[in-house]
């Protein structure tokens, strides 16, 4: 199977680019940022701290955490639960990134993201899939543009979802998020030696789309 891998930070347009790629290609897709918001949020309706190891590690048992691919679109469910967009919003965001940090977390989600891996053409998007989950993917990326850029796409993102935003309080939670997603000690967000760099900062979604097919074309 051809594997994909591409990390970077938050609003980096990781999703929209892989997305539109796996499309080109005719690959299943794959956002395993939403595995960890499924398991945050789990947490956060069993009345746990998201920052504490120990609670957050006793809700796992109940966290039916699976992805679905109807036409070629994952969505994310919690048992029989449809939290595909329950996952999006920013508490959602910050728990993810709070739970992400607990060894135990990301063990529970480790085989589900391979198997998926093992057993599909794929592009995935996270933080760590270049460097832990697919070490041997055949094109790693690590996609970056500056924080505003990245805080302003993202608010654009959730007003044209209705949801209410504040761009400086996005800003804010962004950064971070980043923060703590690549100052983690266990697979903390960072660019595999092996991948290659893109950084969209001035850069239209047609030019990132176009750059990346050139990067796929290299090297498979
Ligand atoms: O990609 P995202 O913003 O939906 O991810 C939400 C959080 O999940 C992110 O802040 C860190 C965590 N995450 C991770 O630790 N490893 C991944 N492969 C994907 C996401």
């Amino acid at each position: 199977m051809i594997n994909i891998a591409i990390d970077g930070p938050a609003g980096a347009g990781k999703s929209t680019i892989a997305r539109k790629l796996a499309a080109n290609l005719g690959y299943i897709y794959v956002d395993t940022g939403a595995l960890y918001r499924a398991v945050g949020v789990n947490a956060m309706r069993n009345g746990a701290d998201t920052k504490n190891a120990e609670q957050v590690t006793a809700t796992l048992s109940s966290a039916k955490v699976s992805l679905r691919f109807v036409e070629g679109e994952q969505r994310v469910f919690l048992g029989e639960e449809d939290v595909s967009l329950a996952i999006r919003t920013p508490e959602a965001s910050m728990a993810a990134s709070n739970v992400s940090a607990i060894p135990a977390v990301r063990e529970f989600l480790f085989d589900l993201q391979r198997d998926i891996a093992k057993a599909n053409n794929c592009i995935m998007d996270g933080r760590d899939i270049g460097t832990v989950v697919l070490p041997e993917a055949q094109v790693k990326v690590f996609l970056t543009a500056s924080a505003e850029v990245r805080a302003k796409r993202r608010y654009d993102e959730l007003l044209a979802k209705g949801m209410e935003a504040d761009y400086n309080q996005v800003l804010e939670e962004m950064v971070q998020r980043d923060y703590q997603d690549s100052h983690r000690a266990i697979a903390p967000l960072k660019q595999a030696d092996d991948a290659t760099l893109l950084d969209t900062s001035e850069m239209n979604l047609e030019q990132v789309l176009e750059a990346l097919e050139t990067i796929v074309k290299e090297k498979i």
